[in-house]
């Protein structure tokens, strides 16, 4: 497999979960790999993240957009093909967490994890698809987590979530592969510096009676390469499998520094 550089050069790229974080990591990385990028985000945020790099001369436009809303996420996908062109590759990063003892999950949790994770990537995978059968060609970058393969502790919804997306993955890289499009989810590890991690932390702070830095120490000590993970670490991997990877298809890819070796 090659990973050529210059690949992604006047390519449409979309992008959900692009406000900040992993998500805006992405975006960067395709803006300044010479794709077209269209940033998704619920968050307004969105609008400034995508003008600080059109501001640096990148092609990109934002989306202030609910995943979760079906026939809002079709319609601004056509907005996006009239905008920017077919589309080329989608990267769904888009998610939420939930950080709660079992026993306090209610329908309201169970919904909203589903909702956005799994509900959100399928829609936005829908709005992408008809460009990509198109073009006969095609990526497609599921979010899951380590938590989608080894179920976490106080974080069952969210993990029943990532699993659906891990076979989810599955299931649509058979459907779609007669076309040529490539379907893949990454599972992180626990990454420094997103709102995923702020939320998750301060979950176990109050559930476990932990301060902050036993937190993290109990965590970094499960990981082989005895850190955790960085955005960059994600970006770089996302990037991989959107530039090349042309013989990869419906895997769930761990990017945990060995935390998970399934
Ligand atoms: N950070 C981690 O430790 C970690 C670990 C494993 C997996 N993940 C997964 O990686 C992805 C990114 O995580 P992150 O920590 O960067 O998240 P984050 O919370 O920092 O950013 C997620 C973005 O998604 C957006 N979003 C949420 N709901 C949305 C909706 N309904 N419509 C559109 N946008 C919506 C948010 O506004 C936010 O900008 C998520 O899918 C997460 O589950 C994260």
């Amino acid at each position: 497999m090659s990973l050529s550089s210059d690949s992604l050069v006047g390519k449409v790229c979309v992008v959900t979960g692009a406000a900040k974080s992993i998500g805006f990591g992405v975006a960067k990385k395709y803006a300044e790999s010479g794709a077209k990028v269209a940033m998704i985000d619920i968050d307004p945020l969105v609008v400034e993240s995508a003008k600080g790099l059109a501001d640096k001369g990148y092609v990109v436009k934002s989306y202030v957009l609910d995943i979760t809303d079906r026939q809002a996420v079709l319609k601004t996908f056509e907005r996006i093909v009239a905008d920017l062109g077919d589309i080329y590759a989608l990267a769904n990063v888009a998610g939420v967490v939930d950080n709660r003892p079992f026993e306090e999950v209610d329908e309201a949790v169970f919904d909203r994890m589903f909702r956005v994770n799994v509900y959100g990537s399928a829609y936005c995978i829908q709005g992408a698809l008809p460009s990509m059968k198109k073009q006969r060609d095609g990526k497609i970058i599921n979010f899951s987590s380590k938590s989608g393969k080894t179920g976490s502790a106080l974080m069952v919804p969210y993990s029943a979530a990532k699993g659906a997306v891990i076979v989810m993955t599955q299931a649509l890289a058979y459907e779609f592969a007669k076309y040529n499009i490539k379907i893949n989810a990454i599972c992180p590890g626990i990454t420094n510096e997103t709102g995923v991690w702020a939320n998750v932390s301060a979950g176990y702070i109050e559930n476990l009676k932990m301060d902050r830095e036993a937190v993290v120490k109990q965590f970094t000590a499960k990981v082989p390469l005895g850190r955790l993970t960085d955005i960059q670490d994600v970006v770089d991997f996302v990037f991989f499998l959107t530039a090349s990877g042309e013989y990869c298809t419906g895997q769930a890819f761990n990017v945990t520094g060995g935390r998970e070796m399934h």
